[in-house]
């Protein structure tokens, strides 16, 4: 039997790449969910109904999917602006705030949604939290040699830091920039807006996965009566 997870995500990629016109520049986002955009956008410009497209990567995955599926990449030294941008996310609230960098790569992420004229997020229906922070960590990209400090400057805050490790490698995650990750756990986020400023002003941080007032679209994937829909 088809996993109707596997399903439901599938779904939302197909619906978000649907939106994507012929003539645009596309920022291709990180994870499960927008691997599937990106091989229906590939698929729909070797059908030949979607035209002129170009992408810009937000990681070595989106970048090794776009090849894959025959998608040309750029860069952002080479456009001025990116047309729409499909991501993921790992928590999205009721205004559309999101937590991101499940897959430690918020930080090229963030610059590429945030140019986005229209940023699509697609995400499946667990993801959505009345508040920020309820069951996700923030992701916070740190420069290797300030690990300790900003461990010590986020509890300070009120966070409960952990150093993200490898799955299949021993010792800590390195994103595609040769950066840590620290995931923090709050108890509750009242103040996105304020957290995402504070945690980026700790010296030695990078980026971290707090993404407000970005999102313009947020595509929900559901299954329902064990059916995959889109809302
Ligand atoms: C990558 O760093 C994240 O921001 C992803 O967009 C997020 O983890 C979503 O991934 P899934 O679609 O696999 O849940």
């Amino acid at each position: 039997a088809t996993d109707p997870v596997k399903l439901m995500k599938q779904q939302v990629g197909k619906a978000a790449a649907d939106l994507v016109k012929s003539g645009s520049i596309v920022g291709l986002g990180t994870g499960s969910t927008t691997a599937y955009a990106i091989q229906y956008i590939g698929e729909r410009l070797k059908s030949g109904e979607l035209k002129d497209i170009v992408g810009v990567p937000t990681s070595f995955q989106a970048e090794v999917l776009a090849k894959e599926y025959g998608i040309p990449l750029t860069t952002l030294d080479a456009i001025n602006h990116i047309d729409i941008a499909i991501d993921g996310a790992d928590e999205v609230d009721p205004q559309k705030n999101l937590i991101k960098g499940g897959g430690a790569a918020h930080t090229r992420e963030k610059v590429v949604d945030y140019l986005a004229d229209q940023f699509i997020v697609v995400v499946d229906a667990g993801k959505l939290v009345d508040r920020l922070g309820s069951v996700f960590a923030v992701p916070v990209e740190v420069i290797p040699m300030a690990v300790t400090p900003v461990m010590r400057a986020v509890t300070q805050l009120g966070g409960k830091p952990e150093l993200r490790m490898g799955v299949k490698k021993a010792g800590p995650v390195i994103t595609d920039q040769g950066n840590m990750v620290i995931d923090v756990k709050f108890d509750s986020i009242d103040d996105p807006v304020n957290l995402e400023k504070t945690l980026n002003n700790i010296p030695g941080v990078l980026e971290n996965g707090i993404f407000v007032n970005c999102a313009d679209l947020v595509l929900i994937g559901e299954v329902k009566d064990g059916q995959p829909v889109v809302r």
